[in-house]
């Protein structure tokens, strides 16, 4: 074991976070680009099912273990007449789509998604339109989506071949309204008032949903964080949840800044948190608001090439985003984040989950892979699952264009007191150095190291292309536990993940 830089950690079974939910493993499905048509959905392609859906697609989505999806958008759903996507095919029609610039066939609705979402063994996280439409539209989707039987809209759904009704939970109360490139766009009044009456409706249909009422579209929006204020002064009482979206980018070309942005975002969840709780002790109210991180993710090597495109094309390849190590390592550290809010962040997306900014990319009629921000995505997903611990960390920090006091060491700590494990997430931020970790875990007695995988490359710019996989994790990485004392090599820039168990 060797290296001149030193970290310090202790994990212990009584410092907890919280139970994760699960769901913060969530991810996203937009009409929008290549995600829906040559994405989940290609019928003439030679590895598709009897609906159309890419089976290669499915399986790499399977492999995530997503738990919860939200659909139909996004920016989409601002003009979106969910009431074109069902019913037989022949009749459903193509339509300008205005967010994009794209035609919109509507050969996928929201029957053929929730069918899609039960093959990758998902939820829906369906989101209304509060843009052009409101509470009759929305209510009338729910009652489609929820009743059983016996009314107009859960009639023809029966109609449409569902006989069972799809049980969806969890609702978004439109998206991004305080964008001014939202079709529709709100002040928060306006979108308070509205996001407020359509939830008391939607609850009368079926009071049994959760309801994600719109926050401000990224931090450094004009009215953040005024927007949650006022917009939760008015619905507080009938929203479950409030949305935080986040994407950020390497603009300055300066890696040691960049995955440090996940500071950034740790800022941002404890300023939301803050407000929800002001505006909880102004209605001296006992209800709590929790956060849903609906979407996030890294976002900005596909801006330029997206200008260029022409508009009303069906499916063009936008938002394409061929992601980088570093990406990698950001995005393992977002997520670290979030686990280390598991008290408060209860559903989060990654945005997207194909060919749009996505950890799955395809080619039309061709194979799927795996992008760099798939390992750390998957890996937390399959083995953050547990209670979030609060590890004690001592680590020598940097400073960059951005930010002060940042660590070399990210870490976020899981136990599985089922499966008794304990799985450590740790990225090393350092550019040139290995960090020599001592882990002091002494609470956890008879533990063995089960396996140390790492994800490390040489170049911070490598990329993975269909049939090059240079960016992806191996399991060599050096760890080695003695009596509750644990020490590990986290080699420069890199993720790693450390899981312990039972002997
Ligand atoms: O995920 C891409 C877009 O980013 C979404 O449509 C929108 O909600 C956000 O601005």
């Amino acid at each position: 074991m060797s290296g001149n830089l030193k970290a310090e950690m202790l994990v212990d079974k009584e410092y907890q976070v919280a139970k994760v939910d699960n769901r913060i493993y969530g991810s996203f499905i937009e009409h929008l680009g290549r995600a829906v048509y040559g994405g989940i959905y290609e019928p003439n392609h030679p590895e598709s099912d009897e609906q159309g859906f890419r089976k290669d697609v499915l399986e790499l989505v399977s492999q995530l273990q997503v738990p919860i999806i939200r659909y139909p958008g996004g920016n989409m759903v601002s003009a979106y007449h969910w009431e074109d996507g069902v019913g037989p095919k022949e009749e459903r029609p193509r339509r300008t789509e205005l967010a994009w610039r794209t035609i919109e066939t509507n050969d996928v609705g929201t029957n053929e998604f929730v069918d899609w979402a039960k093959k990758a063994k998902a939820e829906v996280m369906m989101a209304v339109n509060l843009g052009t439409r409101g509470i009759d539209a929305a209510r009338n989707l729910l009652e489609y989506c929820n009743h059983p039987s016996g009314t107009r809209w859960s009639d023809l759904r029966i109609k449409h071949g569902y006989e069972e009704a799809h049980h969806i939970k969890t609702w978004c109360l439109g998206n991004e309204m305080d964008g001014p490139w939202q079709v529709g766009h709100k002040t928060p009044v306006e979108y308070g008032r509205i996001a407020a009456e359509t939830a008391k409706a939607m609850r009368l249909v079926d009071p049994t949903i959760e309801l994600v009422a719109c926050g401000s579209s990224n931090k450094d929006m004009p009215l953040f964080p005024e927007w949650e204020a006022i917009t939760l002064d008015h619905t507080y009482e009938y929203v479950d949840y409030i949305s935080l979206h986040q994407y950020y980018g390497n603009y300055e070309d300066d890696t040691a800044n960049y995955i440090a942005k996940s500071l950034a975002m740790d800022d941002f969840i404890r300023t939301v948190i803050s407000t929800c709780d002001y505006v909880k002790a102004k209605k001296r109210s006992k209800k709590r608001i929790n956060l849903s991180f609906d979407e996030w993710n890294v976002w900005y090597h596909s801006k330029e090439a997206d200008k260029k495109l022409d508009p009303w094309q069906v499916a063009p390849p936008q938002l394409e985003d061929i992601y980088n190590f570093e990406d990698a390592i950001l995005v393992g550290c977002m997520l670290t984040t979030m686990l280390n809010h598991a008290d408060r962040v209860k559903i989060a997306c990654m945005a997207q989950l194909v060919n749009v900014i996505a950890p799955i990319m395809t080619k039309n009629g061709g194979g799927a892979w795996k992008q760099t921000i798939y390992y750390p995505y998957y890996y937390t997903s399959v083995y953050g699952r547990g209670i979030a611990l609060n590890p004690v960390i001592k680590s020598p920090k940097y400073d960059s264009q951005e930010f002060t006091d940042i660590p070399y060491l990210e870490s976020a700590v899981v136990f599985n007191e089922d499966k008794e494990e304990v799985t450590i997430f740790a990225v090393n931020r350092h550019l040139e150095e290995s960090l020599h970790l001592k882990c002091d875990t002494r609470s956890f007695e008879n533990y063995k190291i089960i396996e140390h995988v790492v994800l490390e490359h040489d170049n911070p710019k490598a990329v993975n292309t269909f049939g090059n996989e240079e960016v992806k994790p191996h399991s060599n990485g050096v760890s080695q536990l003695d009596n509750g004392h644990l020490q590990s090599d986290l080699p420069k820039l890199s993720w790693n993940m450390i899981r312990l168990g039972r002997i």
